[in-house]
């Protein structure tokens, strides 16, 4: 195995606490953490379901709903994974939501979303209500936001490409902003040998000026009385302090820090001193993690309340940021016939959907949306809501993560798998049925798959006279296992 060189941290000797804790902490392997899907199951039904499979868990007792997992190399490959009822995410990387405190129905922007983690969680804890904008100036990493909303079944995030520190006041004004920011990621070296390698001060500050750029404009489409977090996952002060501290002074009375603090986590306080450097004695209220002080990565987050606007912005964003689409509700003659060809199938009725309502969207897709969603102007969503039907093909079809959120309810044509059979259902093998799972099942064609009363996904059922029944698997090959 090849060895870390830890030297670019020497510089953090002083304000680390235990120098070589520090270092030995980072020496040990990351422990994995994930959160319950709390739109899906509760944190105790995970709890007993990952018990059932002999993987151990410890709740994390400063995030509600999540804990550490163990002994688990890979979690992706569970069939509760696949089937949405949790998330992979690194402890640390839990604050920012936690320190937003997001509520459902608020308007939230994700300025540098990518791959999306962060604002996964967010829309879980606003309930599938209200609106998380998830922006990322790299397409690509936008990708795996665009599946993990699908596999979670959520319905209020708008997923847009964009460079954040160019958006307009057409995106609309926000209740809460994370500002996530690119950064020199010291923090994560216990997950990648390569971190260190980009740890240098010179770099951080290069690194600052495009850190406070997107800072500066998550402050400005906040709206006053919200809040902003700007986190890094780096130790470097320069990304860090220096940065809120250069925002303190910009701003003046526009903005004012507010204690990040989160019980049951430990921390160090934000700096005031630096090297030459002094900051505002405010400071202390942003928040250090240092990884031996919860077995974590390294993480800095800073909670901004912004109290009042600019005269020039309050003039700029008049009328802007309240756009609303014009949805159609689940009885207009737009969306009939499509609830018709889900009531026809699958016995789907619109209380089925809930507060939910169905949206035409792009190229023949029908979209599940929460009607208080608001998403931006500009930039264009690549992605907005729950892909629920493909309509544009012979035979209208539902996309695997709007089969796994609505197969628990179907009364019709939906097929229950035990374990071995869910995992090659998974595995995207098709496989003959005995009989006993069809029982609901009236003819051939797409069926949804459950498991333990959960939804796998879409599988294709063929009933022939004289030979077995058998299902095909429409599993995405993307979200299959062995791409995990
Ligand atoms: C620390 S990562 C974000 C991680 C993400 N918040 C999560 O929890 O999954 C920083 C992200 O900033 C994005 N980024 C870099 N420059 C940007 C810009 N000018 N505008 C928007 N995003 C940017 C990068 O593509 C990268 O995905």
């Amino acid at each position: 195995m090849v060895e870390q060189d830890f030297t670019p941290l020497e510089r953090y000797r002083n304000i680390c606490g235990d120098y070589n804790a520090l270092i030995s902490t980072l020496k040990t392997p990351l422990p994995l953490s994930l959160w319950c899907n709390e739109t899906r199951t509760s944190a105790a039904a995970l709890s007993e379901i990952l018990r059932r499979e002999e993987i151990r868990i410890h709740p994390i007792r400063w995030s509600p709903g999540s804990f550490k997992m163990i002994g688990c190399e890979k979690p992706g490959r569970l069939w509760s994974h696949m089937a949405g009822l949790f998330h992979i995410q690194e402890e640390v990387s839990m604050i920012p939501a936690a320190l937003l405190d997001v509520r459902p129905g608020e308007r939230v922007l994700d300025l540098c979303a990518a791959p999306g983690n962060k604002s996964l969680q967010m829309a879980v804890r606003m309930a599938n209500r209200g609106t998380i904008v998830a922006t990322d100036i790299n397409s690509g990493r936008l990708e795996a936001l665009k599946r993990n909303t699908q596999r979670l079944g959520l319905a209020n995030i708008s997923i847009c490409q964009a460079n954040g520190t160019n958006l307009t006041w057409d995106a609309g004004r926000f209740d809460k902003v994370l500002v996530d920011a690119p950064c020199s990621c010291e923090g994560t070296s216990r997950k990648s040998l390569k971190a260190l390698q980009w740890s240098n001060p010179e770099y951080s500050v290069k690194l600052s000026s495009l850190q406070l750029a997107l800072l500066r404009k998550g402050i400005q489409l906040c709206r006053p009385g919200g809040s902003i977090v700007y986190s890094t996952c780096t130790y470097a002060p320069e990304e860090n302090e220096a940065v809120v501290n250069a925002i303190l002074k910009e701003y003046g009375d526009q903005v004012r820090l507010r204690p990040a603090r989160l019980p049951g986590l430990q921390f160090s306080e934000g700096l005031t001193q630096w090297q030459d450097q002094t900051f505002d004695a405010t400071l202390r209220q942003t928040l250090r993690v240092w990884p031996h002080q919860n077995n974590s990565g390294g993480f800095f987050a800073a909670l901004f309340e912004k109290t009042t606007d600019k005269k020039v912005w309050q003039v700029k964003s008049e009328g802007r940021g309240h756009y609303r689409p014009q949805y159609h509700h689940n009885n207009s003659d737009v969306i009939k016939p499509w609830l018709n060809l889900l009531a026809e199938r699958f016995n789907l009725k619109p209380t089925h959907f809930g507060h939910l309502m169905l949206q035409p969207g792009e190229k023949g897709m029908v979209h599940l949306i929460n009607p208080d969603h608001k998403p931006p102007l500009s930039p264009v969503s690549l992605l907005s809501g729950l892909p629920l039907l493909r309509t544009n093909i012979n035979l209208p079809k539902i996309p695997t993560g709007a089969a796994m959120r609505l197969a628990p309810l179907v009364r019709k044509n939906a097929v229950d798998l035990d374990k071995d059979q869910a995992m090659d259902f998974l595995h995207r093998k098709s496989q003959d049925l005995t009989g006993m799972e069809l029982q609901n099942c009236s003819a051939s064609g797409f069926v949804l798959v459950r498991h333990a009363g959960f939804g796998l996904g879409v599988g294709l059922l063929r009933l022939r006279e004289n030979t077995p029944p058998t299902l095909e698997s429409l599993f995405p090959k993307a979200w299959s296992p062995e791409n995990l």
